[in-house]
């Protein structure tokens, strides 16, 4: 698998900033600040030869949209895929909720794109629209076919908690796995993902029948001293002190969780998507 580039994730990040700052402050679902932070993503990953597709829906007399990016070689099916919510809440710019899980995913995406490694599965990758007014942009997604296909979905929100945590998704043992091996290998513990459970955008597939799995470094819960031993940081303090609020900045990134948890995911495409044996395409 591909090493990321943190310093290319953290270039990504820069830029929903700034989008951020030119659009009041945030890049809330439905505003404009959404919308640049899509077309940022879009222009990039069409530059580099995905088919993108944008999904619209409404909702609360706004329109909200998923970006969908599909690899245009591999195997048709089965699908594996990947996702992150694109939206802040109104309160702030939404660095590590969810530029975190938004640019990491984008980067490998790029990487996928120009290593063009030999596949056993249809890769998509998704950002979700209003993942904060309720999970909206995935559960509308699955309601209209979007699971069909799919055996696994891996869900990236919030990778870069400044006072970070190592959570696994435990959903499906498998899958659990393959992150935890990676994790491992990094000599870095994990604890099972229970603060965020089914709050965030894996939940529609689960229910779908589609494995699913992640990783997620904290939000409001505080880390322990047991776990501020293992892992470092402050005990006592929340994971992202600043979760939901103007201070999720670019400041409110740990980079070595960051770079991690990015290199994680596309350790595991790679595990569960990516095979040695030549292709005839
Ligand atoms: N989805 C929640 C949010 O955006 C946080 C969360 C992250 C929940 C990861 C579960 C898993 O605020
Ligand atoms: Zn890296
Ligand atoms: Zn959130
Ligand atoms: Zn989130």
């Amino acid at each position: 698998a591909p090493d990321l580039s943190v310093g290319n994730i953290q270039a990504h990040l820069s830029q929903f900033q700034s989008i951020a700052s030119s659009n009041g402050g945030n890049r809330a679902s439905g505003t404009g600040g959404y919308t640049a932070s899509l077309n940022y993503i879009k222009n990039k990953l069409d530059a580099a030869g995905y088919t993108t597709t944008v999904q619209n829906f409404s909702s609360g007399g706004r329109t909200h949209s998923n970006l969908i990016a599909n690899w245009p070689s591999g195997p048709a099916s089965p699908t594996f895929m990947i996702g992150s919510h694109l939206d802040s809440v109104n309160a702030g710019p939404g660095i590590n909720d969810n530029g975190s899980g938004s640019a990491s995913l984008l980067e490998l995406a790029l990487n996928v794109a120009s290593i063009k490694p030999n596949l056993n599965k249809h890769l998509r990758f998704a950002w979700w629209g209003a993942e904060e007014l309720g999970l909206l942009g995935s559960k509308y997604y699955v309601q209209n076919g979007g699971a069909s296909g799919v055996d696994t979905y891996l869900n990236f929100d919030m990778t870069a908690s400044p006072n970070p945590g190592y959570f696994v998704y435990d959903d499906v043992p498998a899958i659990e796995k393959v992150f935890k091996d990676y994790y491992a290998t990094k000599n870095i513990p994990t604890e099972i993902e229970t603060e965020g459970d089914g709050r965030s955008d894996h939940s529609a597939f689960k229910n779908a029948g589609v494995k699913v799995g992640g990783v997620f470094t904290g939000a409001s819960n505080r880390k322990t001293t047991a776990q501020a031993s293992k892992w470092g940081g402050q005990a006592n303090q929340p994971f992202d002190r600043c979760y939901h609020s103007s201070c999720d900045t670019t400041s409110n990134i740990n980079a070595t969780a960051l770079d991690i948890n990015a290199d994680g995911m596309a350790n595991v495409l790679w595990k569960l998507a990516v095979t040695d044996a030549p292709q005839n395409d």
